[in-house]
C-alpha cells in the first residue's frame, strides 16, 4: 500500500521541545523534540523502557513536564489540564476511553458521545439528543465494522473488536490528533491486519501518533518514525531510513542484551 504524501515541511499540528520527565533523580524522558506533521502517521519506536509510554503522558499532560514546551494546533499546552487538551482535540485511546465492560457497544460508543457532547456543554435536551446520539453512534459503530455486534455486550467481544470498540469511543470524542499507545499489542496475526486496516480507515482527516513495537506494522502504517532510546531521539525520519542506521541497530541490539 503506498502512503499519502506527508507535507512534513508545514507547519507541525503536534510540536514538543526539550521535553524532560525526572522520577526522582531519574529522566525517563531527558530533552525530546518532537514534530507531527498534520495528516501523518507518525510512529515512535524504541527499547523497553526508552520513555514512549512517559512521552504520551507528557504529551496527553497525563504527567506534568520537569522542563519543556508542547504546542497542539498553534495551543502551547505546556500546563494545559488533560480535559482541556482533549476539548482541543488529542486523545490518546485506552486511556480517557477506557471500555465499560458490562455495557453494550452501542452503550460504550453513546457514553463516550455523551462525553463529547458534556465538553460542549451543548447536551442539555436529554430525549431528542438521544436518537440523535443513537445515530451517531451507529455510524461509528459501522466505522469500525461492528455495527452488527451493537447489542453485543463489551466483555464478550473478541479482542481485536474490543480494540475497535476502543478506537469508536476514541473517534467519537473527534480528536485531530489521536495517541495511540501498542494498539496491536497481545493481538493474534488476523486481530493486527484487521486493526491495520482500522486506522488506515479513521487517519482521513487526523493525525496519528502510536507507539509500536510490532516493525512490520509500522512501515506499513507509518508515514515518519521517532526512535527513542533511554529517554532520548535517537533517529528520525522515513521507515527504511531509520532500519538503516546503525544507531538504531546498535540500541536494539544493546537493549536486548540488557534483557
Ligand atoms: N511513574 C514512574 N516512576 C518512576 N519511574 C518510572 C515511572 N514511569 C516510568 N518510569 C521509568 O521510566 C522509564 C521509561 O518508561 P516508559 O514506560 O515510558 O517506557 P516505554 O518506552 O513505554 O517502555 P515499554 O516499551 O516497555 O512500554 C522506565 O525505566 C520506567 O521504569
Ligand atoms: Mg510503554
Amino acid at each position: 500500500m503506498s502512503a499519502p504524501a506527508i507535507d512534513t515541511a508545514a507547519q507541525p499540528i503536534l510540536s514538543a521541545r526539550g521535553l524532560v520527565k525526572s522520577f526522582g533523580g531519574f529522566k525517563a524522558v531527558d530533552g525530546v523534540d518532537l514534530d507531527v506533521a498534520p495528516g501523518s502517521i507518525h510512529a515512535l519506536i524504541g527499547p523497553n523502557g526508552a520513555g514512549k509510554s512517559t512521552l504520551f503522558g507528557l504529551l496527553t499532560r497525563f504527567h506534568t513536564l520537569s522542563a519543556g514546551k508542547i504546542t497542539l494546533d498553534g495551543h502551547d499546552i505546556s500546563h494545559t489540564k488533560p480535559a482541556e487538551v482533549v476539548r482541543l482535540g488529542m486523545v490518546r485511546s485506552f486511556q480517557i476511553s477506557a471500555i465499560f465492560p458490562h455495557l453494550t457497544a452501542l452503550e460504550n460508543v453513546r457514553v463516550a458521545l455523551q462525553r463529547r457532547h458534556g465538553f460542549d456543554r451543548q447536551f442539555w435536551k436529554p430525549v431528542a439528543s438521544l436518537r440523535a446520539l443513537d445515530a451517531e453512534a451507529m455510524s461509528l459503530l459501522e466505522a469500525v465494522g461492528l455495527q452488527d455486534l451493537r447489542d453485543h455486550v463489551a466483555v464478550n467481544l473478541s479482542y481485536g473488536r474490543k480494540r475497535a470498540l476502543e478506537i469508536a469511543t476514541t473517534l467519537a470524542l473527534d480528536p485531530k490528533v489521536m495517541l495511540l499507545d501498542e494498539p496491536m499489542a497481545g493481538m493474534a496475526a488476523a486481530d493486527v491486519a484487521v486493526v491495520a486496516e482500522l486506522i488506515l480507515k479513521v487517519r482521513k482527516g487526523r493525525t496519528v501518533l502510536m507507539v509500536e513495537h510490532n516493525l512490520g506494522v509500522v512501515e506499513d502504517l507509518c508515514d515518519r518514525v521517532t526512535v527513542l532510546a533511554r529517554g532520548r531521539v535517537l533517529a528520525e525520519g522515513g521507515f527504511d531510513e531509520v532500519r538503516a542506521d546503525p544507531v538504531v541497530k546498535e540500541a536494539y541490539i544493546g537493549a536486548s542484551d540488557d534483557d
